[in-house]
């Protein structure tokens, strides 16, 4: 595999934003060429992974629009759209762009402006990313998608309210210590039974919230990274997988081929295996998505996620942390920012500029990136 290394990482506050969707993208991307000690007029690509600016903020076409923003001059410049794992596809185009020798330098930016639209219709914009003949037009959403796994895990494996609850509370708990997160609260399981059902069994705190946000990265090869001289980071591994767009078509609703499938290719690129993980970013959009990540990517067997995390093997401090930064439940879901967000999270991780949430030993960091119920998933495994 190509010496690939991530050497500018950076990301905009998380949350309900005065900021326009251009003014983000600007500003992660900014603060990401200014970490990697990159001027724009080195940068010889640029993806943007976002997931529906057109109907978001009636603005399609954002490539180039960004691009001309950050007075990058004239370079090929890409959309990438693949639901809530847009991100993380962007991600992998600038990595195989560098990887063909095609381009020095790749500028990677994921973004999203979420709150502009009244709920009811954002959540029939994310709807969309369903399969909208089988699913969203008889009524189901997201949530309710995974209200139907999380129900099959429970009937299947005994997965309780508790350890779904445990979820929630330790990435709440994680989110506190990132300045970029959306929410800085502690939650307890007394606030997750007192709170709104959204679909049964998943109340407000089991969902991901609605976001704005941005994060970029920069990618060149290992020789350029060289002379940099910043704190480069190296991308061990990568792959990308798909399934049905409809969850019904699926043998299984309690693991994610997808996720299994790309998990697979990138330990195999990168010759490592679960054990050598050290904490993981992964794809929490609803409590469920979390616990069935940490099996489908071999942290636990197959039906074990639940008891794992109410056991405290997930936490900061356990065996292996997952979602540092409070995932998409704490640091907020920005769907087309998630993916590259979850980057910088490990890019600081491994770094070790974290803060208060650093990961003790954190040397692999994975990603896991997720498009729908899981018909699209990215993993990036990345190291010292
Ligand atoms: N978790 C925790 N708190 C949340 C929250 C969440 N997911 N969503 C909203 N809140 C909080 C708000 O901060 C607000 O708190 P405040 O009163 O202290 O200010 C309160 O709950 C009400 O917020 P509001 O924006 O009115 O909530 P809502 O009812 O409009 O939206 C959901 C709640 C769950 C419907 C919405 O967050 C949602 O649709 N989430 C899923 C998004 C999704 O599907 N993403 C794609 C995944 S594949």
């Amino acid at each position: 595999m190509a010496d690939l290394v991530v050497v500018g990482a950076a990301e905009t506050k998380f949350g309900k934003l005065d900021g326009s969707f251009r003014d983000l993208a600007v500003e992660a991307a900014v603060a990401a060429l200014a970490d990697a000690g990159v001027p724009a007029s080195q940068v010889d690509a640029m993806y943007l992974g976002t997931f529906s600016p057109g109907t978001f903020v009636h603005q399609e076409h954002p490539a180039p629009l960004v691009a001309s923003m950050l007075g990058l001059s004239h370079v090929p410049t890409t959309r990438t759209e693949n639901a809530c794992a847009s991100g993380s596809t962007a991600f992998l185009q600038g990595l195989m762009a560098v990887a063909s020798g095609m381009c020095d330098t790749v500028l990677v930016i994921g973004a999203e402006k979420m709150t502009s639209t009244p709920i009811e219709e954002t959540t029939q914009i994310l709807a969309e990313a369903a399969d909208w003949e089988s699913e969203a037009l008889a009524g189901a959403t997201f949530p309710s998608l995974f209200a139907l796994m999380a129900r099959r895990h429970m009937h299947q494996f005994g997965t309780t309210r508790d350890h779904l609850s445990a979820v929630a509370i330790k990435n709440h708990h994680n989110a506190c210590r990132n300045p970029y997160a959306q929410f800085h609260r502690e939650i307890t399981a007394g606030d997750i039974a007192a709170a709104a059902m959204i679909a049964d069994p998943l109340t407000l705190y089991d969902c991901s919230p609605v976001t704005d946000g941005a994060a970029a990265v920069v990618i060149t090869s290992g020789e350029r990274a060289v002379d940099l001289g910043g704190d480069a980071v190296r991308v061990l591994g990568f792959g990308q997988a798909s399934d049905s767009l409809s969850l019904f078509r699926r043998e299984d609703m309690t693991s994610l081929t997808a996720a299994r499938k790309a998990a697979g290719r990138a330990y195999a690129m990168a010759g490592l295996n679960p054990s050598d993980v050290s904490f993981a970013e992964v794809h929490d959009c609803f409590t469920i998505a979390e616990v069935i990540a940490t099996e489908d990517l071999g942290f636990f067997p197959h039906g074990e996620g639940g008891p794992a995390a109410f056991a405290g093997e997930t936490a900061l401090d356990g065996r292996i942390p997952v979602n540092p930064s409070g995932g998409l439940k704490g640091k907020g879901h920005p769907v087309g920012a998630t993916g590259v967000s979850q980057v910088v999270e490990s890019v600081f991780q491994i770094r070790g500029t974290a803060g208060e949430r650093q990961v003790a030993n954190a040397r692999v960091g994975l990603t896991h990136n997720v498009g729908g119920s899981g018909a699209t998933c990215v993993v990036t495994l990345l190291g010292k």
